[in-house]
């Protein structure tokens, strides 16, 4: 996810669009850049931009002049290329007229970028944003006599639209047109600002409200021109329309959160887009799993004949739902261990070991000295991480990328379940060359995992009253207990640390089939117990374990799979799922749990973002 801004009016553009980053760091913030059109005779494009921080690209810009009426913003969160100031946006074209900003992801970049390759286009980047720049330079041509200013860019990108697959949100200046921005969208964000004198463009109203609460949000293909004086919505074969009007009633910080009153809340709410997202492209031109950057021989795979996920606290329990799936799938042994006890263990680690690092960040030092240590033994290491260029994937021989976007609050949510579906990805990898399934095997159950965006939508839509009301009942239990079986302790575990990391409550998971060697001593009349009792081998068993706590005064919540009779004749509360591939429950599973812990915690009156004691990346051992 990115920050997108543009300004085109009377005034000095510079200042508007590094406000306006400013307001969009929270989008991505691993580089940051701008253009502007400077001079007025001949406008020259101008373009600064850096990795890191925006306060780089403030410190780039206090030596430069850039003075000009007209410009764009970016600041980045990597999906492809390291966050470098060369992969920093906006990009422009070979000949330097045009420049380009980008929300999203291209996936057909690579085959367009081979064609214009083929054409003798030089690239500079590894982004999939230079291949669009170079596209609507090509695209582009000189108005026909008589046209009206400013048709030439417009009618390029229009015609770029039509041609590229994937989601995307694109704004571009053209020196050769000096008084115009041109934006377009499809599954990525971009509002429209109607000022005095100025039309502006941003990922969203948090870059705007500070000049214009008149807003236009373009739906999927539109394509608008701003000028100084409006704003023209068209869609992809130039026909007038318009984007959703509205009047933003927010403020900056409500704003950030896109309307939602806590980071957490908007992230569990982004997590069917970021699920989707992680997808993007797994099936390579052979319809073949392929991992974003594999730096060993794939046919080493065959000759692994152990596996280590190695991770801390939410990580780790996406590590043991992966677990069920490589072994299931790809036939090998896994092991999960806790990242800060592993090296100091003496694991027996051989170049047949495969040991998978998973870290949200990639800068968690436990995970990325456990990952260390496994090379040193020369172990091959696979990195799953959100942060492109982290210093997890810097070290690892492989690879895969989540694409949860920048994740603010310090309870991880979107960041897990795409963990989950990156290790899933993974598993059927690892399947694909140990030739444990076929690939079109492969592709199903990958269709499978892209199926879940879906299910959680709907999921999402319902129970958030219920689960608010479950969370005011569990607010002041001494004790809150979470049990399952198989894939449901993975989920037992994450339920309990996500209550107990922002509410403070004493919050524990246990396999249900533990109760009964010591914690139902634990329970008392009405102490709450949450199962997890969805549809599976163990369902059975996880429905014993609910009358056993039940028999002795728990107030039970349980989850279960929508048309699931049974569940509810031993429950006091049930919470539906729906019904998917046992292997792929726990994505879904964990989101009432995550709704519940931060209904707890508001009730509660606590800091949800940032609850006390913890730190979003932890960087000491
Ligand atoms: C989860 O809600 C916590 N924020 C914490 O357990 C986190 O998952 C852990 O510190 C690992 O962080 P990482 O994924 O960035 O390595």
């Amino acid at each position: 996810m990115c920050g997108i801004i543009g300004y085109v009016g009377g005034g000095d553009a510079l200042p508007v669009l590094m406000n306006g980053l400013a307001t969009l760091e929270y989008r991505g913030y691993d580089s940051a850049g701008v253009s502007v059109l400077t001079g007025s005779a001949r406008p020259e494009l101008r373009v600064v931009k850096r990795a890191g921080k925006l306060a780089a690209l403030e410190g780039a810009l206090a030596d430069v002049g850039l003075a000009g009426t007209v410009g764009l913003g970016h600041t980045r969160w990597a999906t492809h290329g390291e966050p470098t100031d060369r992969n920093a946006h906006p990009h422009v074209d070979e000949d330097g007229d045009l420049a380009i900003v980008h929300n999203g992801i291209i996936e057909n970049f690579v085959e367009i970028k081979e064609e214009l390759v083929a054409d003798g286009v030089e690239f500079l980047s590894e982004t999939d944003t230079e291949v669009l720049a170079a596209l609507v330079a090509r695209h582009r041509r000189e108005p026909a006599d008589g046209a009206a200013p400013g048709t030439a860019l417009v009618e390029a990108l229009r015609a770029v639209m039509r041609r590229v697959d994937g989601q995307f949100a694109v704004a571009l200046v053209d020196r050769r047109e000096p008084d115009v921005l041109v934006a377009g969208r499809r599954g990525a964000p971009l509002v429209l600002g109607h000022a005095d004198g100025a039309s502006l463009l941003s990922s969203d109203v948090a870059g705007l409200i500070a000049h214009t609460r008149d807003v236009e949000a373009l739906t999927d293909d539109q394509v608008a021109v701003l000028t100084a004086e409006g704003i023209a919505v068209t869609d992809l074969h130039g026909e007038p329309t318009s984007g959703q009007r509205f009047t933003v009633d927010w403020d900056i910080d409500a704003a950030e959160k896109q309307g939602y009153p806590h980071f957490m809340l908007k992230e569990i709410h982004e997590q069917p887009q970021a699920i989707a997202d992680t997808l993007v492209g797994r099936l390579d031109g052979d319809g073949r799993i392929a991992l974003d950057e594999v730096r060993f021989d794939a046919a080493d795979i065959r000759t692994v004949d152990k596996v280590y996920i190695v991770a801390c606290g939410t990580s780790y329990h996406a590590g043991l739902v992966a677990k069920h799936a490589i072994e299931h799938w790809a036939g090998v042994g896994v092991e999960v261990e806790i990242a800060s006890e592993f090296r100091y263990r003496d694991p027996i680690l051989t170049p047949h070991t495969l040991v998978v690092a998973i870290s949200q960040s990639g800068e968690t030092t436990d995970t990325i000295a456990a990952a260390a240590h496994a090379r040193d033994q020369r172990a091959k290491v696979v990195a799953i991480s959100n942060v492109v260029g982290s210093t997890l994937t810097r070290e690892a021989d492989a690879v895969i990328y989540t694409r949860a976007g920048p994740e603010i609050a310090v309870a991880s949510t979107k960041a897990f379940t795409t963990q989950i579906v990156a290790l899933g990805v993974l598993a059927l990898f690892l399947a694909q060359e140990r030739r444990t399934l076929f690939p079109e095997e492969c592709r199903d159950q990958l269709a499978r995992y892209e199926a879940l965006p879906g299910h959680l939508e709907s999921l999402l839509e319902v129970n958030g009253d219920q689960l608010a009301g479950l969370a005011e009942r569990i607010a002041d239990a001494a004790y809150v207990m979470f049990i399952g079986r198989h894939n449901g302790v993975p989920i037992a575990y994450e339920g309990a640390l996500k209550l107990k990391e922002i509410s403070y409550l004493h919050a524990e998971g246990f396999p249900a089939g533990e109760m009964k060697h010591g914690p139902i001593a634990l329970i008392d009349e009405g102490g709450p117990v949450v199962a997890i009792a969805t549809r599976g081998h163990v369902h059975g068993k996880v429905v014993s374990n609910i009358q056993e706590v039940r028999a002795r005064g728990a107030e039970v919540i349980a989850l279960a799979t929508e048309g699931d009779t049974t569940v509810k004749a031993h429950a006091d509360h049930v919470v539906y799922i729906p019904d998917v591939h046992e292997l792929l429950t726990p994505v879904l599973t964990v989101v009432p749990l995550q709704v519940l812990a931060y209904h707890a915690a508001v009730h509660l009156g606590r800091d949800v973002d940032q609850p006390r004691n913890l730190a979003k990346t932890v960087t000491v051992e």
